[in-house]
């Protein structure tokens, strides 16, 4: 069975009631829900967490590592700041891809860098609810291509 992390960080457990014009309606279980859905279609596993705190995702990268087959990671604000999420992901080895509800290139200008995105396998953004979506037939396509472990 495969078995893919799901991370959302800080602030994406108000979805729905956030900057709605921007991240949509959808609220977190309901995400959460169609990403379960599409997993069970793809025959694999996920594990999904939420965070809204820095250390807490670092670890729990990090606790996973023996487990998961790949990872999708929204590390949200975190993106634009966080070394210790980026070098949690390049010391577990783990195909990882982040994800983004919004498209941050078309936004303010701190958002235009990711600190994770050179540490990723690739990146899927702007698709709102998709980009989950997109990115876990993305993580079964590249373990069943590559093996369980890229290294
Ligand atoms: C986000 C984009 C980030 O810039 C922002 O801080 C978020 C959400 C997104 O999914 O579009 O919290 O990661």
């Amino acid at each position: 069975m495969i078995h893919i992390l799901i991370i959302h960080g800080p602030n994406i457990d108000l979805l729905g009631m956030r900057e709605r014009n921007i991240y949509g309606k959808m609220s977190l279980s309901r995400l959460n829900q169609l990403i379960r859905e599409r997993a069970k279609n793809l025959g694999v596993e996920v594990k999904i967490s939420q965070s809204n705190r820095e250390g807490d995702i670092v670890s729990l990268i990090g606790k996973t590592k023996n487990w998961a087959s790949a990872i999708i990671i929204n590390p949200a604000a975190y993106t634009h700041t966080s070394v210790a999420i980026r070098d949690a992901i390049l010391a577990v080895n783990i195909p990882t891809i982040e994800v983004h509800l919004s498209n941050i290139y078309q936004r303010e200008v701190f958002r235009h860098k990711s600190l994770t995105a050179g540490a990723c396998v690739g990146l899927i953004l702007g698709f709102g609810s998709q980009s989950y979506l997109l990115a876990l037939e993305a993580a079964v396509n590249i373990i069943k291509e590559k093996g369980k472990k890229w290294s």
